[in-house]
């Protein structure tokens, strides 16, 4: 039995607002383990910030003409006070552009560095002559190697979630001017995770396998299978923490050596001195939770750090979360489709435990999930309100009739240990929205206890006055239950149930005689207007503040440039799915004179079987390259809408197989 349990949430990017997608990501299902530890007794620190460094910041305080600075103090402020607002308990939210921070990690940094850890290479990396700076990953862009998608960055694609290095790109280009980039050299310090692997990652990880979620386990394992490359911790850039050593002059630590360390910050700054022992003491057990994007950083790339530096604890799980989509859609911060939690709280004011329900009872812990507007309101209305809040209400209603809301004397005349302990189990595996269904529960259960018990008949006869005391006195006490519970989902309503009930915090039972407070209501119902206003708002334009440029017109090219592209008519003879890529089709191609065999990732826009006989458009000399195994020559030509959907480019009437397009 752990003596603490000291929780991690990702730090959230200060390049932008938080949206639902990251509060069903992280925040919330954090904050509900966290709430639910703390009713348990146990001793629980809870930590988060903000991610101030990484290029997404640079690359938007340039899209805006800002600092750095400024766009990180921007957010920080709107971020830290609308998580707080939410009811997010955070024991601290700090930043990772601290001076704090800046120290531990560069300790962190200095250690690994003096037990000669990192290996220290001088490798050609990309280039932009006309920026003059090396770019980093998430400066180049390109087509990902994995699943063809054409704007992969330079360290990770945002299509099928693969990490990996710019040099695996396929055609990269710079994110900054559009430039091919020039290889030139420079020196960096790589983490060996190919010699962390063999020592520790290995058995660590296989000894987790039956504690962590089977995706997160997979996902890790499969990184392992494909074996691990040393992976550089310093780039050639300017934002970050400065590398403490000599010979690291204009270098920073990679963004994701920091950013975990950032919880080792949060802790010094929660928990002072006593910092180590959340940090250092095999009696504390760490959970980290993210989302799926994350996975690797936190089941391999930070355990190897914190392995390499040693004395430190190692996560004891990692519950990471699938995505959210909304509306039957990916959320984008460019299209504007997304629901920011500063605007959810300012359109619904004192609404906030409303979108905590709504979301825990969709949270992806599975599989991705929706949220839709439709359904935000089924819930509130019909769970909510007409549940829990109406179950709370007729009770307190009740009492005042029938004793002036002074608790009768009564015993106990209906069991619900059984869904306390339902709870307590789902919750203790994760399983938030089973513990979720289960606190719902309490009050169907009281309601209908309190349906089939009547006691607005049995009151009417004197003989009966026991059983309706019994009654009330039970309803009362399930009440209770309801508001203790609410804690760990619905902060807002537990402290309003303390109001209804009078009583100052939740132990054993509401005593006999004690007077209860006047009834008010717990929920309204969300109008339909409401709801329409919301799902019209999401179909206005993108703001001009979102995070993601739209497609920019690439550098002028010369005609003899373009003239090196043999682009054809082809006509699609087979197709069939690649096994274990959800992404990929194999398909055949008649070109005229020959076939050729193509690998393209457009397996989630079309059927392998309504394509075949169907015209495209073909680069017929790029370079061969395999993908799974299979040589795919050329590449078949999409448009791609605003919308990321993938369509055939054809000719406008049938024409023969392997004509050139000029
Ligand atoms: O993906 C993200 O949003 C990152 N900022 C998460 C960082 S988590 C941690 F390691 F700091
Ligand atoms: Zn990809």
């Amino acid at each position: 039995m752990a003596k603490r349990h000291l929780i991690t949430c990702a730090l959230p990017y200060a390049n932008g607002p938080v949206h639902i997608g990251h509060i069903a990501g992280c925040f919330l299902p954090s904050d509900i383990y966290n709430r639910y530890l703390r009713m348990q007794g146990k001793d629980v620190l809870f930590v988060c910030g903000t991610d101030e460094h990484g290029v997404p910041i640079t690359l938007k305080a340039k899209n805006e003409g800002k600092t750095p600075q400024q766009v990180v103090d921007e957010n920080y402020e709107i971020i830290s006070k609308a998580l707080k607002d939410f009811g997010i308990a955070f024991d601290t939210f700090s930043r990772t552009t601290n001076e704090l921070h800046h120290e531990t990690a560069q300790d962190f940094f200095k250690t690994l560095y003096d037990k000669g850890v990192f290996i220290e290479e001088t490798t050609e990396q990309f280039y932009d002559e006309d920026a003059k700076q090396f770019l980093a990953d998430r400066y180049i862009v390109g087509t990902c190697p994995n699943c063809s998608y054409d704007n992969a960055y330079g360290d990770q694609c945002e299509q099928c979630g693969r990490a990996s290095s710019p040099s695996e790109l396929i055609n990269p280009k710079s994110a900054l001017t559009g430039n091919i980039p020039i290889l030139k050299e420079t020196k960096n310090w790589y983490l060996p995770l190919d010699k962390i692997q063999d020592e520790f990652l290995n058995d660590w990880v296989s000894s987790m396998k039956s504690r962590w979620k089977s995706s997160v386990y997979g996902q890790c394992n499969s990184w392992l299978q494909e074996g691990l490359q040393p992976r550089a911790m310093t780039r050639d850039l300017d934002w970050g923490v400065k590398v403490p050593i000599e010979g690291a002059d204009g270098k920073v630590m990679y963004v994701w050596f920091d950013a975990p360390i950032g919880y080792i910050t949060a802790t010094k700054e929660a928990a002072g001195v006593d910092w180590k022992k959340w940090w250092h003491d095999s009696d504390t057990e760490l959970t980290h939770f993210l989302g799926k994007d994350n996975i690797v950083f936190h089941t391999i790339i930070f355990p190897a750090m914190l392995y390499a530096h040693g004395n430190f604890i190692l996560p004891t799980n990692v519950p990471a979360n699938e995505f959210l989509n909304l509306e039957g859609d990916k959320i984008s911060t460019s299209r504007n489709h997304a629901i920011w939690l500063h605007e959810y709280l300012k359109d619904f004011p004192g609404k906030t435990d409303e979108l905590r329900y709504a979301l825990t009872s969709i949270l992806p812990e599975t599989k991705d999930a929706d949220f839709t507007w439709k359904d935000f309101q089924a819930k509130v209305n019909n769970e909510l309100v007409a549940i829990l809040g109406n179950f709370v209400n007729r009770v307190v209603v009740l009492t005042h009739k029938y004793y002036g809301g002074v608790v009768p004397e009564g015993s106990l005349t209906c069991d619900t240990t059984e869904i306390k302990n339902n709870i307590d189990t789902a919750l203790e595996k994760f399983n938030q929205r089973a513990g979720l269904e289960h606190f719902i529960e309490l009050s169907r259960t009281g309601n209908k206890f309190l349906q089939d018990s009547e006691p607005w008949k049995l009151i009417k006869d004197d003989t009966n006055k026991q059983v309706v005391a019994d009654c009330i006195y039970t309803c009362i006490q399930i009440v209770k239950e309801i508001g203790e519970y609410a804690q760990i989902f619905l902060p807002n309503t537990s402290n309003n149930i303390l109001n209804l009930l009078n009583i100052k915090e939740y132990n054993d039972f509401v005593k006999v005689s004690h007077q209860i407070g006047n009834p008010t209501l717990l929920f309204e119902k969300i109008e339909d207007s409401t709801i329409e206003f919301q799902t019209e708002k999401l179909k206005k334009p993108a703001l001009p503040d979102t995070e993601e440029k739209s497609n920019p017109f690439k550098p002028m090219i010369q005609y003899d440039d373009f003239t090196k592209l043999d682009i054809r008519v082809a006509t699609i003879k087979s197709a069939e799915k690649v096994k274990k890529a959800d992404r990929l089709l194999h398909i055949t191609l008649d070109v005229g004179e020959e076939t050729r065999e193509v690998v393209s990732g457009i397996a989630e826009h079309y059927n392998p079987e309504d394509i075949i006989g169907k015209q495209v458009t073909y680069l017929a000399n790029l370079a061969p390259r395999k993908l799974r195994g299979i040589e795919s020559s050329g590449m078949i030509l999409m448009a791609e809408d605003a919308d990321g959907k993938l369509k055939f480019v054809a000719p406008e009437d049938t024409t023969a197989s392997g004509s050139i397009i000029a």
